[in-house]
């Protein structure tokens, strides 16, 4: 299995380790009041910042990476880049001056799917008369495989979220003149480690522990486009958080469809928590995260890891997708409403409050206005501090695709209003109880015409503040919240007393 190191984007820059962050607002496909989220709206997340190249090296041809998707697909294309920047590849500014044009794309919901297909029709004549060579990569790249051939000729690469592993051989199959080159093997054992990896986000590192998904919800095409379940040797996992702890990273998101069914391949055997523990003790990491977990393997160990390890994030996002029993039943989620509420109230009983977070489908087939309504009292029960909601999208290749009594589209779209309402209530209610509180935030971004600061708490919470200070970015502050909204806080900079 080959070594991983990471180098941050300063060693990019100036071939130094990582020092002092970019002003760059973090890589992320518009991630939702508290993060976290597995899967972000389908805003594009693009590669690169700007001209990152490694000056002493002489470059070749240049690369633009778009990302739709999660965070997954974020650092898949972070390790994509370092695959290519290892081959000497660079960095373009925008897709029309790269001669490597690459999409990676989540194809969860339908609307991901579609808007690759149309930005690929955007790039058929620079194919054809400036030789520019495109790829789909990523689960859109797995589920439709050859087909992407088929509807777009002008395509020279597509290789499956599942078979990354093969993509140093697909670039070099490429570069000697292969036409259509394809990796879409899903049998793979192993996971995708790379030599290099090109770290997008100076504030925090993402970095997947666990790759693929063992369970089977009726609705989900993960299991299909990445594959069984393979969880990374804790031993490569710590090594990689010792480096990124190295060169300037303090902040540490373990990653993973389902993270905490983590199990650890190596003579070690570490459990989920043992990682857990283990990476927040790395000397220099102040701050770790994870997402997603599975109710089903939520355990009491991460409630009490979080109590008594500062440095673990006290943010748990636990998708539910309904409130409903029998629906849950027929997602084969593997769990009742009680058992799902029997571990909120784990994290309700902990000595640090944990703020929490999920993701709900509304207007799944077979949906009775009283399943609806059991997602709208879980809401009321539950009280997360954000929820990202989503219409049922009927997705090839999964059992709910030929279930019967499908829920109208507008139906669907009028649950989706009414949980959206209520939830931006309780939002509104919980936010408004923090006013006066004072938080620690990683200042990640300015909003220089606004004049203020923003920066996440170790719940998540976006906090916009104002600060006497000249440049605090990267660094960890004291803020007082002097207001709230649905979805952020506004606040001020306080200096310790
Ligand atoms: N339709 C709608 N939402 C879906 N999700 C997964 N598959 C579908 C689908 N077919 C949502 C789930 C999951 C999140 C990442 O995306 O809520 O937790
Ligand atoms: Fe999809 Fe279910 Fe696996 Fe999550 S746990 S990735 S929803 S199959």
């Amino acid at each position: 299995m080959g070594k991983t190191f990471d180098i941050g984007i300063d060693a990019l820059r100036t071939g130094s380790s990582h020092s002092a962050p970019l002003s760059s607002s973090p890589a992320q496909g518009g991630e939702g009041l508290l993060g976290g989220r597995s899967f972000s709206s389908d805003m594009p997340t693009s590669f690169p910042l700007g001209a990152l190249a490694p000056e002493a090296a002489t470059p070749r041809k240049s690369f633009f990476i778009e990302t739709f998707g999660c965070q997954m697909n974020v650092h898949d294309s972070e390790k994509v880049a370092g695959v290519l920047l290892g081959r000497g590849y660079r960095p373009a500014e925008n897709p029309a001056q790269a001669d490597l044009l690459l999409y990676n794309t989540c194809s969860i919901r339908e609307k991901a799917a579609q808007k690759v297909f149309s930005r690929l029709g955007d790039h058929k004549l620079s194919a054809r008369n400036d030789g520019k060579v495109i790829g789909v990569l990523g689960c859109v790249a797995q589920q439709e495989g050859e087909e992407i051939f088929e509807r777009a000729p002008w395509v020279s690469l597509v290789c499956g979220s599942a078979s990354y592993r093969k993509l140093p051989d697909l670039v070099e199959q490429l570069e000697t003149g292969g036409r259509r080159v394809m990796g879409l093997d899903l049998d793979t054992d192993e996971t995708f480690e790379t030599e290099i990896t090109r770290r997008d986000n100076p504030f925090r590192a993402y970095l997947t522990i666990i790759e693929g998904c063992d369970y089977s919800c009726a609705y989900c095409v993960v299991p299909h486009t990445r594959g069984p379940e393979r969880s990374r040797a804790s031993d490569s996992v710590l090594d990689e958080v010792r480096r990124l702890a190295d060169s300037g990273y303090t902040e540490i998101q373990l990653l993973g469809q389902t993270v905490n069914s983590y199990s650890d391949p190596s003579p070690r055997g570490m459990n989920f928590v043992e990682l857990l523990r283990a990476v927040a003790a790395v000397p220099g990491i102040r701050r770790v995260r994870f997402t997603t977990s599975h109710p089903n393997d939520f355990h009491r160990e991460i409630v009490a890891a979080i109590d008594e390890v500062p440095a673990l994030c006290d943010h748990i996002h636990l998708p539910v997708q309904s409130g409903s029993t029998r629906i849950l039943k027929s997602m084969r989620r593997t769990y009742t409403r009680d058992d799902y509420l029997e571990k909120i109230s784990w994290m309700r009983a902990a000595r640090r409050p944990i703020s929490i977070t999920s993701d709900i489908i509304v207007g799944f087939p077979g949906e009775t206005d009283s399943d609806f309504e059991d997602t709208v009292t879980l809401l009321d029960q539950v009280q997360y501090d954000g929820v990202f909601s989503f219409k049922y999208s009927p997705r090839p290749n999964t059992p709910a695709m030929s279930m019967a009594d499908a829920v109208p589209e507008e139906e669907k779209g009028r649950r989706l209003a009414i949980l959206q309402d209520r939830q931006r209530q309780i939002q509104i209610e919980r936010n408004e109880k923090l006013v006066g509180e004072t938080f620690e935030v990683l200042v990640d971004g300015r909003h220089a015409s606004r004049g203020q600061w923003s920066g996440r708490t170790t719940s998540n919470r976006i906090l916009n503040f104002t600060s006497s200070r000249e440049n605090i970015l990267g660094e960890y502050v004291q803020v007082r919240v002097t207001r709230a909204g649905p979805n952020s806080l506004v606040g001020e900079h306080v200096e310790p007393s």
